[in-house]
């Protein structure tokens, strides 16, 4: 017999109709209700156990997280909280789940908890939820990048190149680290490693989409990025997904309508194909915003906050305007920033792109032609000598989503600032050759996908919409 889902079961197929689902029990009561799932929808379906006619073994064995397979007529239901239910003929224990030792209980588990047993917190409503409206939102990004004209490249994950210049890579190497072949100056002699020359984990495939977008036109990546960067945040990952658009003959004004395009696309393909979770996630979220202090509750519900995104232009603003509201503004004066913004040239911190997304201008924002030196090296200098055209969009709750540029297309210009910057130009000599031949103005971005995750699912901490997170002391699973 066909496996039926309990999404569509519920969707009201096959009634009357004899039905076999497979799936994890989630709850049993009175010895009689399951409440089965099978990872198809949020919802549960309820099987009516005949315990009169069932054996006392299995009836010990339908414990929460046991896997079973259960026949029996879908019916109307007669109960509250579900229009249809499965009266079952016969049930089989597929697995069990001693009650003593698993997990995963029928009550409310922290966050915390549940991020230690990453294997088996998938089989909660909340991180099935999350997990389901990420797969959604890859498909959507895939989705929308076919439907405007651009091809999808795989870039490679092991390089040779720090394409963000900030030295947060993870070395890859098949050295033995107890007994390295030396160099006659007694250093590791990586001429010996694998490759003949020092690798890395890529820390961002735009070097390499670069090339082909000098080829192909419109180009994507999308795929796992690394940073050993040592920040212990609830927004940073060592290991995360990233989506690079990059495009040939694209200035910066048409980077940022594309981010804005593409955001807006995946938010409301979110919207119109997850209702129920994400109906349930506004449910979990509210729930929570209840046991903080009324001060810190967010002001907007989850879906209010996508149709923030969705119904707002995103605001444009120079960095130097940005630095202006923040220098005068009341949190930085009063000292309520942790981190105050004293002059021109100054990184912003996550509560200043906050504070100019939630309090300032109530749109999600798009920062643009920030200070050379703050950013990297192969962004376009602007004719003021001082700023590049960078552009990074705010979120609320999040801060910086997306970061882009418009590329340096000019040779020397680029290999001058390669060499004030002491980066090593044998490794970038094939990324200086596009602008020796056929160099064109270019531009492009990249999107943290677990951010954009984070804030679709209204979930507060990066490692909650990660399968298997990765941070500092942190890989378990
Ligand atoms: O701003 P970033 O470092 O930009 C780049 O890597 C460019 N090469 C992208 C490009 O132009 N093609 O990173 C881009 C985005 C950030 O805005 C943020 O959303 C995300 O990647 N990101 C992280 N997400 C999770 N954990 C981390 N450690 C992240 N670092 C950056
Ligand atoms: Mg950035």
């Amino acid at each position: 017999m066909k496996l039926d889902s309990i999404k569509e079961l519920l969707g009201g197929d096959k009634l009357l109709q004899e039905v076999n689902v497979k799936g994890w029990i989630r709850t049993f009561r009175s010895n009689r209700f399951i409440a089965l799932n099978d990872g198809s929808t949020i919802n549960n379906i309820q099987c009516v156990v005949d315990f009169e006619n069932t054996s006392e073994k299995i009836l010990k064995e339908i414990n929460t997280g046991a896997a079973v397979s259960i026949t029996g007529t879908l019916v109307e239901s007669q109960g509250k909280g579900q229009n249809v239910e499965i009266q079952v003929k016969d049930i089989s224990i597929l697995g069990q789940a001693n009650p003593d030792e698993y997990p995963i209980q029928p009550k409310k588990h922290s966050l915390e908890f549940l991020r230690e047993k990453a294997h088996l917190r998938v089989r909660t409503s909340t991180f099935s939820a999350i997990m389901r409206v990420r797969s959604a939102l890859s498909f959507a990004v895939h989705q929308y990048f076919n439907q405007n004209g651009f091809y999808y490249v795989n870039t490679p994950i092991i390089t040779g190149s720090d394409a963000e210049g900030a030295g947060e890579m993870f070395r890859v190497s098949s050295l033995d680290p107890k007994n390295p072949p030396l160099t006659e100056d007694n250093e590791i002699n990586y001429k010996e490693d694998f490759f003949g020359k020092e690798t890395n984990l890529t820390v961002s495939g735009q070097l390499e989409a670069e090339t082909y977008a000098m080829g192909l036109g419109k180009v994507y990546t999308f795929g796992p990025t690394f940073r050993a960067e040592n920040s212990n945040t609830s927004r940073h990952l060592a290991e995360f997904w990233m989506i690079e658009p990059e495009v040939a003959f694209l200035d910066l004004d048409g980077n940022m309508d594309l981010a804005e395009d593409f955001i807006k696309y995946v938010i409301k393909y979110a919207l119109d194909n997850c209702k129920e979770d994400l109906e349930f996630l506004e449910e979990r979220l509210l729930n929570e915003e209840k046991t903080k202090p009324q001060a810190e509750r967010s002001e907007m519900k989850l879906t209010e906050k996508l149709h923030f995104v969705l119904d707002n232009n995103f605001k444009r603003v120079s960095y130097t305007e940005a630095i202006d509201i923040l220098k005068n503004c009341k949190p930085n004066k009063k000292k309520k920033f942790n981190y105050i913004i004293e002059e021109w040239g100054a990184d912003l911190q996550s509560e200043h792109e906050r504070y100019l997304v939630e309090k300032h201008f109530k749109t999600p924002v798009i920062l643009f032609d920030y200070p050379a030196d703050i950013k990297a090296f192969y962004m376009r200098a602007n004719e003021d000598g001082k700023t590049v055209r960078a552009m990074d969009i705010l979120f609320p709750g999040i801060g910086e989503i997306v970061g882009g540029a418009q590329r340096e297309e000019r040779y020397d210009v680029l290999m001058e600032k390669v060499k004030a910057m002491g980066i090593d130009e044998k490794e970038l000599w094939w990324y200086l050759d596009l602008r020796k031949f056929g160099t064109a103005t270019h531009s492009g971005f990249g999107l943290g996908f677990e951010r954009l995750v984070l804030f679709a699912t209204g979930m507060t901490n990066i490692r909650d919409v990660i399968p298997f997170p990765r941070t500092p002391q942190s890989a378990e699973f």
